[in-house]
């Protein structure tokens, strides 16, 4: 079994990684009931945070049934993030993560994301304090290191360990990489036969298949599998995975009739934590996803992404399912 300080997981643990515009709540509870074990938010500015910045505390909403669940916190200014950690706390998750992996321009300049694998004592430094200044369970979430000459993540997850972090979740790309290129997950691999390692080491970067994950579990290792991309859309990549893992065969993909029940629901979830302006917008991105490759798909897709009102846009999901409730996905 695989713990995060107090909290069981089943072994080699699927995680939804976080996501900036996908992994919100009603994403993570689908992503939830189809076998994610642990789910993340959205990274969370800690400036944003202190300064109370609508947009950032809307982010820290969890629904009970999505536990356990983790909030991601980025910063680099110890005190914003301290206080950012007393914020994150009132909201009660199980789990506060903090991002040090971000690749964006924007965040890496500041200092934080992956920005702070160039200044590694600083990096131990800022989780020190906070996991010093939580009760809850603090994990990490990083990439190799700042470029291919600046690999040190065996140093520095034993260090994280050593001041206290309860889990590690490790993107197989450095900074200077951003999304290009294969995931290497061998230097993961060595974080995890580190002998001093204790804590629960997750891989993450490109496991798309039930193949992949498998891999990671079985010929590198590792204690679990953080999934990102493969999720988008796809919800039900964790049952997948988990199905394979069981029975050595692939689940046929989704129907029709299952991605409009998604869709329906991550809609009416939507609707339901932010009111149906918000809703109807703030779904519209995930549609295209749930629908991918369909031929002659555009009007449909249209309608869903354009109507302002809910009914009109259950009305186009009722649409979809008869005019394709046949088509067979590869
Ligand atoms: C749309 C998108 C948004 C992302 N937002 C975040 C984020 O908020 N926090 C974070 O730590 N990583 C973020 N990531 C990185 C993912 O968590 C993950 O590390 C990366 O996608 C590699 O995993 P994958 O190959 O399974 O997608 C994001 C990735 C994507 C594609």
């Amino acid at each position: 079994m695989i713990k995060i300080a107090n909290i069981e997981l089943p072994d080699f643990p699927l995680l939804l990684a976080p996501m900036e515009d996908v992994s919100d709540p009603p994403f993570r509870a689908l992503c939830k009931e189809q076998g994610a074990d642990v789910v993340y938010t959205e990274f969370i500015s800690s400036e944003g945070l202190i300064r109370d910045a609508a947009k950032s505390i809307i982010k820290l909403d969890i629904y009970e049934k999505e536990r356990p669940v983790g909030i991601q916190i980025f910063g680099a200014e110890l005190d914003s993030m301290l206080q950012a950690v007393d914020i994150v706390e009132k909201s009660n998750p199980d789990i506060i993560d903090i991002n040090f992996g971000c690749p964006v321009k924007k965040v890496v300049c500041k200092n934080a994301g992956a920005g702070i694998l160039r200044d590694i004592p600083l990096m131990v430094k800022l989780t020190e304090a906070l996991v010093k200044r939580t009760k809850l369970p603090v994990t990490v979430k990083t990439r190799l290191g700042w470029d291919h000459n600046s690999i040190k993540i065996v140093e520095v997850a034993e260090r994280l360990q050593d001041v206290g972090i309860k889990a590690i979740s490790i993107h197989g790309r450095t900074r200077v990489q951003m999304y290009k290129g294969e995931a290497d997950w061998r230097p993961i691999a060595e974080v995890k036969n580190n002998p001093r390692m204790q804590i629960p080491v997750f891989g993450n970067g490109d496991v798309d298949s039930p193949e992949a994950a498998k891999k990671m579990r079985d010929a590198y290792g590792l204690d679990g599998a953080m999934i990102g991309r493969a999720s988008i859309g796809n919800p039900w990549f964790f049952k997948e995975v988990k199905h394979y893992f069981k029975t050595g065969k692939h689940l046929p993909p989704p129907t029709m009739e299952e991605r409009v029940d998604a869709a329906r629901r991550h809609l009416q979830m939507s609707i339901d934590w932010k009111g149906e302006k918000l809703g109807v917008f703030e779904t519209r991105r995930h549609y295209t996803n749930y629908f991918k490759g369909i031929p002659h798909f555009k009007d449909y897709r249209m309608k869903m992404v354009t109507s302002d009102d809910a009914v009109d846009v259950f009305a186009a999901f009722d649409e979809v399912l008869e005019k394709f409730g046949d088509y067979q996905f590869a």
